[in-house]
């Protein structure tokens, strides 16, 4: 195995040595490279080989990003990078632990969707910030703006080489907020800001080329080790004790990043995973009782409200996915039979803190 991959890095760079990528039809010799490599193992390896993918994905380096292309590259897909900054995201996917990986910054990005089997689009400007009008210009631009120009690539795509499919991020905000409705894939959007910018960034992706599989996926707030709300939202409980946010009344639609990372990894290859999916854990909480959950796993009692100011000053405006949050069911991924890893957020939490 190991000596496919550093093949196919050497390969591929003597090939393409200014982009790193690739043409489509050298993509396949590469594949066959690969599988030739495994079959000398067993046939089952080789049969795993024919769903062997070559995916494209902006946001790539990203919180949950970063987690997609470690899982998508450890199961021995090509993954092509797309981004803003080579740089940066040869230091978060260096040569040495991704040989053969192809990252590629704005004007490559055609040749990387152009040959590429699906894209997955997560690229926005993050909304944990203070919302100056500047910001929030930027929250909806940035995500309209890569999601226009993927989906243009693809559309302009000759038919043999355009993707089969775009997995699109969107968020749960879309719904808006409530402390006592329940919402689904059916439910209708919110009126407030967050819901405007995900009724804008479904639209644009769902812009798509008829014959390209599209799955929306509304996420949740995203709970990991290395960053997201929750490794913001630490620090706070230790200086307060953890108690309550707020009124603590709020519902808190979550989901590890295990299982979102899984959720658009199957998304990609099953074709059932179609339209608006929910990416969230089967069991919401109320903010009360995911901060007592925290404090309980921190080993730490949850008695001291934590202020909706502090809060603020660590989330800005974005805070307002935390303090005003909507109770969200994952009725698709369930009728799909989506195994979730964390259906249940304390579990969630040892897993992240343990
Ligand atoms: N994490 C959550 O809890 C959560 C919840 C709901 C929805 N989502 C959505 O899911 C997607 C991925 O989430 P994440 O937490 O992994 O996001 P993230 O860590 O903030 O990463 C997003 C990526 O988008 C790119 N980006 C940042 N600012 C940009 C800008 N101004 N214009 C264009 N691209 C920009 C960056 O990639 P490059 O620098 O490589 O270009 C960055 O790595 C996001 O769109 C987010 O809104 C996340």
């Amino acid at each position: 195995m190991e000596l496919c991959r550093a093949t196919a890095f050497s390969w591929t760079n003597s090939i393409s040595p200014s982009l790193h990528i690739p043409q489509p039809f050298s993509m396949c010799e590469t594949k066959r490279f690969r599988v030739c490599c495994l079959n000398n193992d067993s046939v089952s390896a080789q049969s795993q080989k024919v769903n062997q993918m070559t995916v494209s994905v902006t946001g790539a380096t990203g919180f949950i990003g970063r987690r997609l292309v470690q899982r998508l590259y450890a199961d021995d897909h090509f993954v092509r990078i797309l981004t803003r900054s080579r740089s940066n995201a040869q230091l978060i996917f260096p040569v040495k632990d991704f040989p053969g990986i192809v990252i590629a910054e704005e004007p490559e990005w055609k040749d990387c969707i152009h040959g590429s089997n699906a894209v997955v689009n997560l690229a926005g400007m993050p909304i944990s910030t203070r919302w100056s009008p500047e910001i929030k210009k930027e929250i909806k631009q940035s995500r309209i703006r890569v999601t226009s120009k993927v989906v243009d690539l693809i559309n302009d795509s000759k038919d043999e080489i355009r993707p089969k499919v775009l997995v699109s991020a969107t968020a749960v905000g879309y719904y808006g907020s409530s402390e006592t409705q329940v919402f689904d894939e059916q439910s209708p959007s919110g009126n407030d800001y967050l819901a405007e910018v995900c009724r804008e960034w479904e639209t644009t992706a769902l812009r798509v080329n008829k014959n390209v599989r599209v799955a929306l996926i509304r996420i949740g707030v995203v709970l990991g080790k290395d960053g997201g709300a929750l490794a913001k939202m630490i620090p706070l409980f230790m200086m307060f004790a953890g108690g309550p946010l707020g009124s603590g009344k709020q519902w808190f639609s979550w989901i590890h990043l295990d299982d979102i990372v899984n959720l658009i990894y199957e998304a990609l290859s099953n074709p059932s995973y179609e339209g608006v999916i929910n990416g969230t854990a089967p069991n919401p909480v109320r903010l009360s009782e995911m901060c007592e959950q925290l404090g309980s796993v921190m080993g730490r009692p949850s008695w001291l409200p934590v202020p909706e100011l502090a809060l603020k000053a660590v989330l800005g405006e974005g805070a307002c996915v935390v303090l005003e949050g909507q109770r969200v069911l994952p009725s698709r991924a369930k009728e799909l039979g989506f195994p979730f890893k964390y259906p249940y957020v304390k579990d969630a939490l040892k897993a992240i803190l343990s």
